[in-house]
């Protein structure tokens, strides 16, 4: 059975290292429009199936690593966290992977751009910024394919902050996983926009990670997901091509949706959603009965992503005051 650590061997076989003082780097937030959901291989964050996702711009994590001793100290936005707290637990396991002996420790300072205080917190950023600051903090000179590999075993959906834009993670097929990492589409789409609709910024009662597990475990509607991801990325990548805004929202809600679908159908049930949540659904839905292009994503969380063009930002924010817009593509 491989592990991390065999990954982690693998790909940094025969690099040179360059020890500097501090590695630092910025990775984008990654929003999904055709989900990772439910894991083959839950120690080496292997996906069931492939995913597409948008990068966010300039809205992510900036990293800054640098070695020290006696124990690791992780900060972010300016407060430190404590050992025992899960986040820098989660770091610390991370970083296990790559220290050069068993008395090296590492100072992490992370600094998010993505409201994390606003229920957008996203490891994706976090672990794919790690993974390229420990590159240029040990000068491995690994490539994006590399980097990306490496960010999957941080948090699967890292493995797509690696890149701007359009970015396909490809599921793989190898038990090891040497063949599941991301890739960025050409195509670009200036004047696509998203929404960040905050609903609620309390931490999830359950996270990702188990809530996967358990709707791969006993959702038989799950049985159909990989059919469902087998018909909408096609879709997505099609309408990314042809600038087929319609078919791009469309295939993208209707896909959180089923993902969602799949999470109610678990034992015992996960609903992410709050009522709030519902109805800014049923707004949207209102908004597109009277000939607005809006469409929304959600992932393992109560908040609303919304997707449109940039000439219906002003309608949407009528319509929702409080929301955030991103330009995907910088314009
Ligand atoms: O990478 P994780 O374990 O945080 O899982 C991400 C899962 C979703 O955000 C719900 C979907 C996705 O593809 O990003």
């Amino acid at each position: 059975m491989t592990t991390k650590q065999d990954i982690v061997s693998r790909v940094l076989k025969g690099r040179p290292r360059r020890l500097r003082s501090a590695g630092s780097a910025f990775a984008p937030s990654n929003i999904a429009l055709c989900k990772y959901w439910g894991k083959r291989d839950d120690d080496l964050n292997l996906p069931v199936t492939s995913s597409l996702s948008v990068s966010l711009g300039r809205l992510g994590s900036n990293v800054t690593i640098c070695l020290r001793e006696k124990s690791d100290s992780v900060v972010l936005n300016g407060k430190r966290f404590e050992r025992g707290s899960s986040l820098a637990r989660r770091v610390s396991e991370f970083l296990d992977l790559f220290r050069p002996d068993r008395r090296t420790f590492f100072k992490v300072v992370a600094v998010n751009t993505i409201p994390t205080a606003a229920g957008f917190a996203s490891s994706a950023s976090g672990f794919a910024a790690m993974t390229m600051a420990l590159d240029d903090l040990f000068g491995w000179e690994l490539d994006q394919r590399e980097l990306s590999i490496l960010a999957r075993l941080g948090s699967g959906s890292a493995c797509r902050s690696v890149y701007e834009g359009f970015v396909e993670w490809r599921a793989g097929k190898r038990p090891d996983g040497m063949d599941s990492f991301a890739e960025p589409l050409k195509a670009k789409w200036r004047g696509l926009r998203m929404g960040l609709v905050v609903i609620s910024d309390k931490e999830k009662n359950i996270g990702s990670r188990p809530a996967m597990k358990r709707t791969r475990e006993t959702s038989i509607l799950y049985r159909v997901w990989p059919v469902k991801v087998a018909e909408d990325l096609p879709d997505l990548k099609q309408a990314i091509h042809r600038r087929d805004f319609p078919m791009l929202g469309k295939t993208a809600e209707s896909n959180a949706l089923a993902m969602h679908a799949t999470m109610i159908d678990s034992w015992p049930p996960i609903v992410y959603w709050l009522p709030e949540s519902v109805a800014a659904m049923k707004r949207i839905w209102n908004l597109r009965e009277n000939g607005l292009n809006v469409y929304f994503t959600m992932d393992a969380g109560p908040n609303l992503k919304l997707l449109f063009l940039k000439q219906e930002a002003t309608a949407v924010k009528k319509a929702f005051p409080g929301v955030q817009i991103v330009s995907p593509f910088g314009d």
